[in-house]
């Protein structure tokens, strides 16, 4: 078994494994936040484009349940001598790997690995398709504030198009009972959104009275993000979080975002420090739902 995307993952799975985050997070605040859950196993991280959060996190995550951890990057690998994903995969088979993480720029890549290796593979982000974990995560954070998603009106701004983070959490969002509306300028929408359960507007501050949460996203200027629209500063002036439209939000709101942020871009200085912008609860609560995926994939029972 693999976790490779959120989309059509029952709403019990999904909160199945929340529960088991939050048993995590109670691990990792223990004075020894470690379990011997894994040990004997090892985890493959197979990074094909850069990563700060994800890597580290599932570093961590795999390390706390005890786990053995074999890092890949594929710059100063023999991928950059030209050996195809195929036998890098393989050859990582090959030296132990009991389950892989994935990260690649083609969307498609951690499923082929999956398949060429017969071992379980965690997504962490394959282009512009699927990143469940931060899906998962972003899931986390929102139950914690607000005790659960039902009902909640989230609010996606940004670059939709190019963006992974969006396709895994509108889909687990909505499956736990958030409603979701997609706001950009019209050349960031994906092309089509038959399928989603989403409203999509390009107006961010007609519905800035009216959500619990904005999601802010990253411009991918890495997938052509700021090749679609005529300038920066346009942009900034009417999607960017500044603490004016901060202030138009329903007292109770909070403020999401993956990361990395481009402060005075998609998110002012004073909104990114805010308590209510809780951008560094995503980033810890990564730990607890990598390490709930891994044990779940690896056979963690009793
Ligand atoms: N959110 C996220 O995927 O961050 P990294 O690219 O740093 O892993």
């Amino acid at each position: 078994m693999s976790f490779l995307t959120t989309r059509g993952v029952p709403r019990k799975d999904l909160e199945e494994l929340l529960d088991s985050a939050d048993e995590f997070n109670r691990v990792l605040a223990r004075p020894i936040p470690k379990v011997p859950a894994l040990q004997g196993k090892l985890v493959a991280n197979l990074f094909f484009e850069d990563s700060t959060r994800t890597r580290l996190s599932f570093e961590r995550a795999a390390r706390a349940l005890s786990a053995d951890v074999m890092n890949f990057s594929a710059a100063g690998s023999s991928a950059a001598k030209g050996e195809s994903l195929k036998d890098t995969a393989l050859t990582i088979r090959a030296l132990g790997a009991d389950l892989m993480v994935v990260r690649h720029k083609a969307a498609g890549a951690p499923r082929r690995i999956a398949a060429w290796t017969g071992r379980p593979v965690v997504n962490a982000g394959d282009g512009a398709h699927q990143h469940p974990t931060q899906g998962m995560l972003d899931a986390l954070t929102l139950r914690q504030r607000f005790g659960g998603l039902d009902g909640l009106r989230v609010a996606i701004v940004g670059d939709i198009r190019h963006s992974r983070v969006a396709r895994s959490n509108v889909f687990a969002f909505t499956a736990l009972g958030a409603g979701v509306t997609l706001v950009a300028p019209r050349t960031l929408q994906p092309v089509s959104t038959g399928g989603w359960p989403v409203d999509a507007t390009d107006d961010l501050d007609g519905v800035l009275g009216e959500v619990d949460v904005v999601y802010l996203l990253r411009i991918q200027a890495e997938r052509g993000g700021l090749s679609v629209f005529p300038s920066l500063p346009e942009y900034v002036s009417r999607y960017g979080m500044t603490r004016d439209r901060f202030d138009r939000l329903p007292a109770e709101a909070v403020v999401l975002h993956p990361g990395p942020m481009n402060r005075g871009v998609e998110i002012d200085d004073a909104v990114a420090g805010h308590p209510r912008a809780l951008v560094l609860d995503q980033v810890a609560n990564g730990v607890a739902v990598r390490m709930a995926v891994l044990f779940r994939l690896l056979g963690g029972s009793g």
